[in-house]
């Protein structure tokens, strides 16, 4: 056996031999855009940090969000930046808060789309840590319970996902107990459950205006250098009643997304974050490597890696880019 019998490039010889053999595939339906939305009215700022990003108020999203529907694209991911921060993020839970309208606007327009809210304190402190700060460190449970009354306010407003991104130990518990306890039973919890403390959310934290004052996240991230500690995360989470769990970053976090495919059942969500999105963008603007190429590759090795879903800024691009070549 062997060669010259096997000859791998039998296979590869033309488009459609590759086509037939080929065995993962990216479809508009994994993909989830990001979208970022600030106090104000007419706004379409485009974000420095974010080539192709824009900061929208709650009237321009329905817009955006409408147009992100029609590309087949099923959920958006909301991100709020509200006019005024305190120690304890109180906006994140406000009844008229940015993201809380933003939600009711969107659905309100285009009831089909999935509206993931990130649920998470660090764009609304004022000290941009993701909870309340006890003795120089963010402080676990009151925390979760803030948590808890932000995504109860997201569901109230109509969100069809929350997705804690803060990495409190029991947020998810927190969270899925007071939904059932206020009669939104099915509204799911996506949970950032492997998290990690990166530098690769650099221009996200320019866009969301959300870096911390002070120190750093490491001591609730996961250290980059863990693997068994994420797979223990993760089933954590899914006791506590996640429903998708999410690694974060993503390309740099390939083996974490295949060794939770191979040990869990639920869907994974991917997280290709700013840095990442950014140094494909910034290769390509400096006429390095081919935008679109790239683009398609990091998606498909997210999804061959065993990722369901694919949260990425490049949602729309790829929508349209699957579009052409159907
Ligand atoms: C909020 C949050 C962050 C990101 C998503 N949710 C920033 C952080 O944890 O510092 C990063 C997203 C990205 O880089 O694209 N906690």
């Amino acid at each position: 056996m062997g060669f010259p019998k096997i000859r791998m490039r039998r296979l590869r010889r033309s488009a459609s031999m590759r086509r037939l053999v080929r065995e993962t595939a990216v479809s508009v339906d994994d993909l989830v855009y990001p979208l970022f939305v600030r106090e104000g009215a007419g706004l379409k700022e485009p974000i420095k940090s974010m080539d192709g990003c824009f900061h929208f108020s709650p009237d321009t999203i329905v817009a955006e969000a409408a147009e992100v529907a029609s590309l087949g694209i099923p959920a958006v991911l909301l991100f709020g930046l509200p006019a005024r921060k305190d120690p304890i993020g109180s906006q994140a839970w406000a009844e008229d808060g940015v993201v809380q309208r933003a939600i009711k606007a969107i659905k309100k327009q285009t009831p089909e789309l999935l509206v993931i809210t990130d649920v998470c304190l660090c764009e609304f402190t004022d000290h941009g840590h993701c909870g309340v700060i006890k003795e120089g460190t963010v402080d676990n449970d009151p925390t979760c319970e803030l948590l808890a009354k932000m995504a109860l306010s997201h569901a109230q407003a109509g969100a069809d996902i929350v997705a804690p991104s803060d990495m409190m130990d029991g947020r998810v518990r927190y969270i899925r107990q007071a939904l059932e306890a206020n009669g939104f039973k099915d509204v799911a919890i996506m949970s950032y459950a492997a998290k990690y403390a990166s530098a690769f959310y650099g221009p996200f934290r320019d866009a969301a205006e959300s870096a911390p004052a002070f120190g750093d996240r490491r001591s609730y991230q996961m250290d980059v250098a863990n693997s068994d500690q994420a797979m223990a995360e993760i089933a954590l989470d899914i006791e506590e009643g996640a429903d998708i769990v999410m690694v974060k970053p993503a390309l740099a976090y390939m083996d974490i997304i295949y060794r939770t495919r191979q040990r869990f059942d639920c869907p994974i969500a991917a997280y290709n974050v700013s840095g990442e999105y950014m140094m494909v963008k910034s290769s390509a603007a400096a006429g390095l490597s081919d935008e679109e190429a790239t683009m398609m590759e990091v998606l498909t090795s997210l999804k061959r890696a065993g990722a369901d879903i694919l949260i990425t800024y490049f949602a729309k691009d790829a929508a349209k880019k699957l579009q052409e070549s159907q």
